[in-house]
């Protein structure tokens, strides 16, 4: 059985980037924020009050960070606590996102990401011996959503050879208010700029092969319906406006990768042996 059609993958292979709307019917959609509201219920914000923030980078030495790779860890806003540490909104509202394993740890997210017309698609991209390496719930919650600033996911998920390509699945309405995608078609033919790369110890820092800035002038809005999933390759310049509308932009992304292509052993996001990454089945 195939998902895509030849003009798709054709589409995907010279812009890097595919929208293929009602991918996820929307019962799952709202199945999806359920759980994920769920999963903040159960969390306690005064345990750990880390904030994730691809400006000023200030999750990138925390261990709670760090160790996130095999866990379902919460981060926050940047703008989510006052002056004294206390967090201005409710917990619901000041979540940036949920992340990285929930696709392994979570049973409703385990099967989700692990549906037979998800491993069909990534089939089709020639994915030979798929494993799935990282999964995010990004709340991008009203008037508090973050910026996303512009970035190629392979500078923190490096896989020699083919790179990862990521599933970005719309939960709801993505649009130029609530901060939807951007990126520069074709943008993926270019080389890596940088890596974020995790040292010995806890301890990360960013090296840049390419100092030349993105291409931002070539950028262009992804506006997407709920329900919507857009594949990105690895390299492609990618970003997300912060969200300043009343409406929040729920979603989940899923990145994946050949087992064949080493992971790198010094990407910021590692396992323990307890819970190798794992394929489809
Ligand atoms: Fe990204």
């Amino acid at each position: 059985m195939q998902f895509l059609t030849s003009e798709q993958k054709k589409y995907y292979l010279e812009n890097g980037f595919l929208i293929i709307e009602d991918f996820v019917p929307n019962k799952i959609c709202n199945l999806l924020m359920e759980r994920a509201h769920h999963l903040i219920d159960q969390f306690a914000p005064n345990e750990n009050k880390v904030i994730f923030s691809t400006i000023d980078q200030q999750h990138a030495n925390q261990r709670y960070f760090l160790e996130s790779g095999d866990k379902i860890h919460f981060f926050f806003e940047q703008h989510a606590f006052d002056a004294s540490g206390h967090l201005k909104k409710n917990k619901y509202y000041a979540i940036n996102k949920i992340g990285h394993a929930l696709h392994d740890l979570d049973p409703v997210f385990n099967c989700f990401s692990r549906s037979h017309k998800i491993a069909t698609l990534v089939k089709d991209l020639n994915v030979i011996d798929a494993l799935l390496v990282q999964s995010m719930y990004i709340c991008k919650q009203p008037l508090i959503g973050g910026e996303v600033t512009c970035h190629q996911d392979s500078s923190f998920l490096y896989a020699e050879g083919e790179p990862v390509i990521g599933l970005w699945f719309a939960l709801e309405d993505a649009t130029l208010q609530n901060g939807c995608l951007w990126a520069i078609p074709g943008g993926h033919t270019a080389t890596l700029k940088s890596r974020f790369i995790r040292g010995e110890q806890y301890e990360t820092r960013t090296e840049i092969y390419d100092h030349t800035p993105f291409a931002e002038e070539k950028m262009i809005p992804l506006p997407v319906p709920a329900g919507s999933l857009i594949l990105l390759h690895g390299f492609l310049p990618h970003m997300s406006k912060e969200n300043l509308s009343q409406k929040s932009r729920h979603a989940y992304t899923l990145h994946i990768m050949s087992r064949s292509n080493p992971y790198a052993r010094d990407n910021w996001l590692q396992r323990s042996k307890d819970l190798p990454f794992q394929g489809f089945f």
